[in-house]
């Protein structure tokens, strides 16, 4: 064997390595993209409604102030689990009623509270975001976020 490290057997560490851990990338990956797809979310209970609902949290950037399963900006509350918090797994109508008034109170006016808009949001388009975020409420993150405050 020889004394140090070829030029050679250098190379073939660097690939080798180089290689190994790309196909352990891959495979993580594959395996990222089978548990979203088999496990953490429900594609039976994706309706045209929880995509509308989507498409209206895009359109008015709730996430520049918002959080989202964690990701997003930290002005406003976590809105991954507020389906949950207004208690929309026993009483979906009542979370639903919930979102309604608090969408149709803002901005609140309340000195020393922070602000968020009014989005003047139809009741139609209301009921697609309850939809959105009940079904995000429902996604398996392994517990992400570590806390409610996202
Ligand atoms: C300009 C920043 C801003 C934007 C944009 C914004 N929000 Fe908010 N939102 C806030 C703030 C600030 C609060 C907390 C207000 C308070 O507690 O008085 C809040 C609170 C909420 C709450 C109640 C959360 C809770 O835990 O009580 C919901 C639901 C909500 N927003 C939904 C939305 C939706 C849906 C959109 C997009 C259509 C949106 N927000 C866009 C700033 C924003």
């Amino acid at each position: 064997m020889a004394e140090r490290l070829t030029k050679t057997g250098a190379r073939n560490v660097f690939y080798g390595g180089s290689i190994f851990f790309f196909a352990i990338f891959v495979g993580l990956t594959a395996h990222s993209h089978y548990y979203i797809r088999t496990t953490s979310t429900d594609e039976t209970t994706l309706t045209d409604s929880v995509a509308r609902g989507k498409h209206i949290w895009e359109k008015h950037s709730c996430i520049n102030c918002h959080s989202i399963l964690g990701e997003g900006a930290y002005f406003a509350p976590e809105l991954g689990n507020v389906w949950t918090r207004w208690g929309g797994q026993d009483d979906r109508d009542g979370a639903r009623e919930t979102l309604r008034s608090w969408m149709a109170a803002q901005p609140s006016g309340v000195e020393g509270r922070r602000q968020m808009p009014q989005f003047n949001l139809t009741d139609e388009e209301i009921n697609d975001l309850a939809d959105f975020l009940e079904w995000t409420s429902k996604i398996k993150t392994q517990n992400w976020p570590p806390n409610e405050a996202g």
